[in-house]
């Protein structure tokens, strides 16, 4: 111990003396100057990280954004953990485009023209996390998309298909957003999320399907399928959904709710079911334990009774309403009772609003 304390003062010592410096410096000019290459060694100047042109790279992040890219950079550090492709214009993703990366967690390709994802460009990525692949023009899901993927975006493109192994194996997928794609009618198939045991999240918006999906999972806890064409309600369709707690059916043609669709879904705390073809109330409400924002505006409801909404009696388990909303219906607002609303936490929280004949 106590020579290399000896030692590091030596050298303290003799950096301090100017002869010596010099001397260094001289004999470095010398050895460039000669240049001997079998001179004494001197530690190797560390490169800095590998980073493609034009990138920037901090701490195994990778940005590559925003740089008119028309495929992926061939010299991606293989201890990447994010990689950012956002705004460019890959075409392609290539079999062996994500070769190397085992540590990427996260991948993000929002807004480029990737028309094809080779069938094997993914499986490398064995701890992905995050895949962003929306704003593209891809027509299918991608293939043997890996297991170990906890959120999955990929809408607006142009798929017209969920087969029933599109999703399979992947039981960490938490957040799925699949909205804005042309799927045809019977465009999902029955059980295509049959293995996303853990999903919470579900958004199929701004597509063209016909019918709930059947087969959801039990996890889930928010559903979000506004702006489809879906005409009926079934009951069927939510069996087992104890976690359900935000339904949005905003945007349909919906004419119909059947009877003990509610019911399966106990844990509902907010339903959207606004600008469809609604005739009626949907059944169930007043039974219904916790739910407390409906949306029923822009519908046909002719008619709404004092027992539409709320348990007969005043003394229940139920939780107030905060939101109701039932404005451009063809009720005549004045013949609603008031008492309809008595299980609603403030009179401020009904839209009731006026209809006015177009
Ligand atoms: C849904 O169908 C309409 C025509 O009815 C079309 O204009 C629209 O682009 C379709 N949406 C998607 C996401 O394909
Ligand atoms: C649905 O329930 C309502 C009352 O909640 C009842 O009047 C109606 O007959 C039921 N409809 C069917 C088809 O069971």
């Amino acid at each position: 111990m106590r020579s290399v304390c000896l030692s590091l003062l030596l050298v303290t010592a003799c950096w301090a003396l100017p002869f010596h410096q010099s001397d260094f410096l001289e004999f470095m000019m010398e050895d460039e100057a000669s240049g001997d290459a079998e001179g004494p060694e001197f530690p190797a100047i560390p490169e800095g990280p590998k980073c493609p042109f034009r990138c920037q790279c901090h701490l195994r992040v990778i940005q590559c954004s925003d740089l008119g890219l028309k495929s992926i950079p061939g010299d991606i550090p293989s201890d990447t953990t994010l990689l950012d492709l956002q705004n460019n214009k890959i075409t392609e993703i290539k079999e062996n485009d994500f070769k190397n990366l085992k540590s990427l967690h996260a991948l993000i390709l929002v807004n480029n023209k990737i028309t094809t994802i080779h069938a094997k460009a993914l499986s490398p990525l064995t701890k992905l996390q995050r895949l962003y692949l929306s704003k593209n023009l891809l027509k299918e899901m991608p293939a043997n998309m890996p297991k170990t993927l906890q959120e999955l975006r990929i809408h607006e493109n142009a798929i017209t298909k969920i087969k029933k192994s599109s999703f399979q194996g992947m039981s960490h997928v938490i957040v799925m957003e699949l909205g804005s794609n042309p799927f045809k009618s019977a465009g999902i198939e029955a059980g295509a999320f049959a293995d996303l045991k853990r999903v919470s999240y579900i958004r199929i918006a701004d597509t063209n399907i016909t019918e709930i999906p059947k087969g959801l999972p039990s996890s889930l806890s928010e559903l979000h399928l506004d702006g489809n064409k879906i005409t009926k309600v079934t009951a069927d369709s939510f069996k087992g959904l104890n976690n359900l707690a935000k339904l949005g059916l905003s945007f349909n043609e919906i004419s119909s709710v059947e009877n003990g669709t509610l019911a399966n879904i106990p844990h509902l705390r907010e339903l959207h079911l606004d600008n469809n073809a609604l005739t009626n109330i949907p059944s169930g409400l007043p039974d219904h334990k916790y739910i407390q924002v409906v949306y029923l505006h822009a519908n046909k409801i002719a008619a709404v009774g004092t027992g539409d909404f709320c348990p007969p009696g005043f003394n229940t388990k139920k939780a107030m309403y905060t939101g109701i909303s039932l404005f451009s219906n063809p009720v005549p607002y004045w013949e609603v009772q008031p008492i309809t609303f008595r299980c609603v936490f403030d009179r401020s929280a009904i839209q009731l609003g006026n209809y006015r004949k177009k």
